[in-house]
């Protein structure tokens, strides 16, 4: 007999059989691996001057903290920042870049890639990883880096991945008020696990009831202004932990087209549920474009629903709603009986691309950049 789901999601004897690695874990500990990443970041050197841009380098789960340092920081910060995943750099970079090159593995082509490349035109160059062929390299070159933590899914070392990007833009006096953030941050977060942690009950726990309510639809997530990152992240944890597709847009631009295919989808819009993050603090225009695209998705998807952000500041919002993103996808991935760590087919993937001659070329280049005495 099939178990309903609250009696899956609230059997934590159940919960362990198909979460074997442990994901639930490292989200419940968020606070904690954000107090850590600032510890690590603070320790690194970093002696550049002001940069004119910043560029964050780096692909999937090692990308998506530059996407939420460019919309944490766009309305302070005066210079441009860019998220980067591909092979090279954009045309402006130069020396006046600061080049942030992010590989949790320090082994993805298209990171190693763009590494070798900033190095070429000599980009104020910082490193992100916890080993692997870019750390080995970094060291070498004496480029300033932060070693983090090695042996988990780069997904799940989000909080080391971006954290240290802040710290580090505070210590060379670009940003402000970082250290007041980070720790409102980790206040908000630890309540917000705790609230969702697996003892607490689907009744009580809203990650639970968010999974159980989106399970066997195509979750779709709606954001709007800073929260277009955590939007993105909620679509790739769907992805990766709970193996679903899913799909993101942002207000207002889904209003000028998104909106449309819903029209004529008859059936078909069954099969998807709306996620739309929400803000106590969301400007009225937005306000009244989320309340005028309910009503036009209502009865057409199968489910609306909402995720409020907490907290008061910009990063313990953001954080806020990314951790119900992370909790909620692995609940569905347990509803679903799949075990929420391994990527099976990026693994494939990186294997059959492993195969091409890229990469060596990009270590060979930089080997031989090293024996010149290339330094940082
Ligand atoms: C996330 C994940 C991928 C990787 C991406 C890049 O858990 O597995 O999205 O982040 O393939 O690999 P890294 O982060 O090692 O550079």
């Amino acid at each position: 007999m099939k178990m309903s789901k609250a009696l899956i999601l609230d059997n934590l004897n159940e919960i362990k059989k198909i979460d074997k690695s442990g994901m639930l874990s490292f989200c419940v500990n968020a606070a904690k691996h954000c107090k850590n990443a600032v510890h690590i970041a603070e320790k690194v050197a970093v002696n550049y001057p002001k940069p004119k841009s910043i560029i964050v380098a780096g692909m999937g789960g090692s990308a998506i903290g530059g996407e939420l340092l460019k919309d944490w920081a766009r309305d302070t910060l005066t210079i441009p920042v860019e998220v980067c995943r591909e092979y090279m750099l954009p045309a402006h970079a130069d020396k006046g870049t600061l080049t942030f090159v992010v590989s949790y593995s320090g082994e993805t082509e298209e990171t190693l890639s763009i590494f070798l490349d900033a190095i070429k035109r000599n980009c104020m160059v910082v490193c992100i990883s916890s080993g692997g062929t870019l750390l080995d390299f970094a060291d070498k070159m004496k480029i300033p880096s932060v070693h983090i933590l090695t042996g988990i899914p780069p997904r799940v070392a989000l909080p080391y991945l971006f954290i240290p990007m802040l710290t580090i833009l505070a210590k060379l006096g670009l940003v402000k008020g970082v250290k007041t953030e980070i720790s409102e941050a980790a206040t908000v977060l630890k309540q917000v696990c705790s609230e969702n942690v697996p003892e607490k009950p689907l009744k009580e726990n809203f990650s639970k009831r968010l999974a159980a309510d989106i399970c066997g639809t195509v979750p779709v997530v709606y954001g709007f202004g800073f929260y277009s990152s955590v939007t993105q992240r909620f679509k790739q944890q769907f992805n990766e932990n709970s193996k679903v597709p899913s799909k993101w847009e942002v207000f207002p631009e889904l209003n000028h087209n998104e909106i449309v295919g819903w029209e004529k989808a008859g059936k078909l819009a069954s099969h998807f549920s709306a996620i739309i993050i929400r803000d106590k603090n969301e400007p009225e225009h937005i306000k009244q474009r989320i309340e005028a695209t309910k009503e036009l998705l209502s009865g057409k998807v199968a489910g609306i629903h909402e995720v409020w952000s907490r907290g008061e500041g910009k990063l313990a919002k953001m954080l806020s709603t990314s951790i119900i993103g992370d909790f909620t996808s692995v609940y569905l991935a347990i509803l679903r009986g799949v075990d929420p760590t391994p990527v099976k087919t990026i693994s494939i993937l990186k294997d059959r691309i492993a195969k091409t001659e890229l990469k060596e070329r990009i270590v060979s280049e930089l080997q031989s950049l090293v024996k010149k005495g290339k330094r940082c």
